[in-house]
């Protein structure tokens, strides 16, 4: 056994890594980060109280709280020459190329001074990432749409510094509703972190060479882009609108259930889970209350995915499958709801992520570590000689 839990031979066996950051059980849909249940943590905490439990494995004390979130504050502007980076990219660009471009460049501003066996070093790396993500991400979204930057205004919390950036203007005060800040909030806090997933285990692998965390953290939001990761939330809200109407769920249901179509249900499935995902339970809950308090409870898309939900979960394909909803079912609902254009929806994961990134690049830096190397079996050709080519 490890720690407290116990695990099979066979799972220890093909495990990648230990950590002891967060805790997932699959089978009974349990999420622990340092022990905390996930959902406690989004009723109770907020996404920064959760960043510092996820990197320093405590709850922070009122003192240590305050000068975490003020350390974070110190570093949410960005070097000016950063700008001139969103220039090259057309403004149709994803916005995930863009921050797969303009995130691994920090490595060029703090390659050098950036000492990873000191630290120091590390901290002041992780402040940066984690406090620079929601300003590049705002950035990413007032370019595509021709708008100019905001900077940061520091006297707002995280989420509201965000949604000030991202919505606001020159021209007038930002008025960011409570609401709308508290529910960004949550969707970062759910998105924090997750155990091995794929986007981690990019990270912690080019960490293991010894990379820049910076880069590490660009090779992370590339694996997260993808469709079958954090790049199912904007897939989950083109699906439901494509259903478009309750009516048409029992096709789009078969279509998933069908071996020869490749559409899968987005916002279903899980790797791990065979049991809900506890974060899709507080995310339909979040939905129920922001569409509620914003008065668009009846929203067309929000009443197919319930209803969708309801089909597939007494589907016995999906039922023999154990399939069931995941953290990205819902959140994109929410996202609309905030006013988050779709195409930023994987933005946003990222930029909830990096914490979680951030805290198992820094686990396993810290330690004693190897370069990471996956072996293979091997199943090409045996050994033969060379045929030239009048040969052939
Ligand atoms: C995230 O790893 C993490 O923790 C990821 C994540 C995180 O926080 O980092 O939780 C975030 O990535 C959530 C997943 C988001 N992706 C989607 O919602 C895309 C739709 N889901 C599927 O693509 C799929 O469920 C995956 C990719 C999530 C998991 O794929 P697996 O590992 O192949 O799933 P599985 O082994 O449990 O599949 C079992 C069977 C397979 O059929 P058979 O080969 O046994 O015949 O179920 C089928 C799958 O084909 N299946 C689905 C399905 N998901 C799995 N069939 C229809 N619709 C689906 N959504």
């Amino acid at each position: 056994s490890k720690g407290m839990f116990t695990y099979d031979p066979g799972f220890v066996s093909t495990a990648a890594c230990e950590s002891q950051i967060t805790y997932i059980d699959g089978g009974k849909g349990v999420l622990l980060h340092r022990g905390y249940p996930i959902d406690q943590l989004a009723e109770e905490s907020n996404y920064l109280e959760t960043c510092y439990l996820l990197l320093y494995g405590e709850l922070p004390s009122q003192e240590q709280y305050d000068t975490f979130v003020n350390t974070v504050k110190n570093h949410t502007m960005v070097n000016d020459q950063i700008r001139t980076f969103f220039n090259g990219f057309r403004r149709d660009a994803h916005p995930m190329a863009i921050m797969c471009g303009v995130v691994g460049a920090l490595s060029a501003f703090y390659h050098d001074s950036l000492d990873i066996s000191d630290e120091r070093h590390r901290q002041v790396a992780a402040f940066r990432l984690i406090a620079k993500m929601p300003t590049l991400a705002a950035m990413s979204y007032k370019f595509s749409i021709g708008q100019p930057f905001m900077y940061p205004d520091n006297e707002l919390d995280y989420s509201e510094n965000f949604l000030h950036m991202m919505f606001g203007t020159p021209c007038e005060e930002s008025k960011i509703s409570p609401v709308l800040a508290r529910a960004m909030d949550r969707i970062f806090l759910l998105h924090a972190d997750h155990e091995q997933n794929a986007s981690t285990s990019t990270v912690r692998l080019a960490g293991s060479s010894g990379a820049n965390p910076f880069a590490c953290i660009a090779a992370g939001i590339a694996a997260l882009w993808g469709p079958s990761h954090g790049g199912a939330n904007e897939a989950v809200l083109e699906m439901l609108e494509e259903i478009g109407d309750v009516s048409r769920i029992e096709e789009f249901v078969a279509r998933a259930k069908d071996k020869d179509d490749p559409f899968r249900l987005m916002g279903f499935g899980h790797r791990v889970y065979k049991n809900f995902d506890p974060r899709a339970k507080v995310m339909k809950e979040a939905a129920d209350e922001v569409l509620a308090e914003l008065g668009v409870e009846n929203d067309p898309l929000l009443a197919i995915a319930k209803e969708l939900e309801r089909i597939a979960l007494e589907d016995e394909y999906f039922i023999e499958k154990k399939l069931y909803p995941n953290v990205d079912f819902y959140s994109g609902i929410i996202l609309k709801a905030i006013g988050i254009p779709t195409s930023m929806f994987t933005v946003i994961f990222a930029v909830g992520r990096t914490v979680g990134w951030i805290a198992h690049w820094h686990e396993m830096i810290s330690g004693s570590y190897r370069i990471g190397r996956p072996r293979q079996l091997y199943t090409g050709h045996k050994q033969r000689d060379y045929v030239a080519v009048d040969k052939r």
